[in-house]
């Protein structure tokens, strides 16, 4: 049972844990995460770069599912299950193309962009289906700020326009519907994704295992913004270290500005903003230069992967006006520590004698409020 911290002569005795180990290890609490919280929940899939084309689609993976997210019309995207109505072989063969229809390899049936089943072939006749309830089934999605957002669920609770707010005044003029992904790399993670989360939520290993993180940024000032992150979503950037522009291993910028702050005569000594979603993680960070969008998707009660990408202004000129190793330098460096730090908790996390010790109330301060909200949505 979790208590709060509580005050003994004016000291914080700090009493808030983790949740107990059988949270991190059952496949029967994976199942209930995913009917509850996976199947609810808004992630990012993606940039509308990647479809700027009617027919253009691209596959997206999350929580053991498929969905094709594809441009139905200049301003309209779907996201189908990419599973056919037929006897449900998966409809594409490449992750990402441009298609006037889906047909179905196996038996050919095929589906309209919009998800309306269109032809049926050999069925003996015309009549022989309802074609009006074979629709391929849809997932919701809305884009924020040109960025591609998706839920399993169809009719979710809330828009993401109504969980997150319209884009901040600094995010409009950093446009990010005007950039290009450079880089994605994708870690398999051999952890619960709550031990991932719970990494990413705290910055108390930061001194001690990230170098790279630790130049970019003020870890110190990070411990208060995340205290705030009670909720489903959180809205803000990373702080970076005094004299930093933007998160780069000078401080200098590694690509050009974007949007119109490409424009100003004099740019501001330093850009940060974004938001998140919560409990399984997206985390949108925007600086002056470049934007890194970090995601989580869950495998199973033992696995997560780990995905970041980033991007820049789409006019900009890989060799030219950004080099991409330079750009993920710090995040690609940190991604990889804490890959390392992760699956050795995990490794601990397993042994029948773990027992969660107290967290600490600041530099921890936003890991218990998320777990607080994974309990709550457990009990729906
Ligand atoms: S499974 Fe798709 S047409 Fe048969
Ligand atoms: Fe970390």
């Amino acid at each position: 049972m979790r208590q709060e911290n509580i005050k003994v002569n004016n000291v914080v005795r700090a009493t808030e844990t983790t949740l107990p180990r059988e949270n991190y290890v059952s496949s029967e609490i994976f199942e209930l995460e995913h009917r509850n919280i996976f199947s609810k929940q808004w992630t990012y899939a993606g940039h509308i770069s990647q479809i700027p084309k009617i027919g253009d689609y691209f596959l997206h993976s999350y929580a053991g599912e498929s969905l094709i997210i594809v441009r139905e019309s200049a301003d309209t995207i779907r996201a189908h299950y990419n599973v056919c109505r037929h006897r449900g072989s998966q409809l594409t063969k490449s992750d990402s193309g441009t298609v006037k229809s889906f047909v179905c390899p196996y038996h050919q049936w095929s589906f309209a962009l919009n998800g309306a089943l269109r032809r049926a072939p050999m069925m003996p006749d015309k009549d022989c289906i309802d074609y009006e309830k074979l629709s391929l089934h849809p997932a919701a999605v809305e884009v924020w700020a040109g960025l591609i957002f998706v839920n399993l669920d169809p009719a979710p609770a809330e828009s993401l326009l109504e969980l997150v707010g319209p884009p901040s005044e600094c995010v409009q003029k950093l446009q990010p519907e005007n950039m290009k992904e450079i880089v994605r790399d994708l870690l398999r993670v051999q952890a619960n994704w709550k031990t991932l989360l719970e990494n990413y939520l705290e910055c108390y290993h930061c001194a001690g295992s990230h170098p790279e993180l630790g130049i970019a940024f003020d870890i110190q000032s990070s411990y208060g913004q995340t205290a705030d992150w009670g909720g489903s979503c959180f809205i803000g950037g990373e702080p970076l270290r005094k004299g930093f522009r933007t998160v780069s291993m000078t401080g200098e910028l590694v690509s050009k500005p974007l949007g119109l702050f490409a424009e100003e005569k004099e740019l501001p000594a330093e850009v940060t903003d974004g938001m998140g979603l919560l409990p399984v993680l997206t985390r949108v960070i925007f600086h002056l230069d470049h934007a890194i969008i970090h995601t989580m998707n869950p495998i199973s009660e033992r696995e997560v992967e780990w995905t970041t990408r980033w991007y820049v202004r789409s006019d900009a000129v890989e060799g030219v006006d950004y080099n991409p190793d330079t750009v993920a330098e710090v995040w690609r460096a940190t991604n990889a520590e804490d890959k390392e730090l992760c699956e050795r908790n995990y490794r601990g996390v397993l042994s029948r004698r773990f027992i969660s010790g107290p967290l600490n109330p600041i530099a921890e301060g936003a890991v218990r409020p998320a777990l607080n909200l994974i309990e709550k949505l457990l009990t729906y």
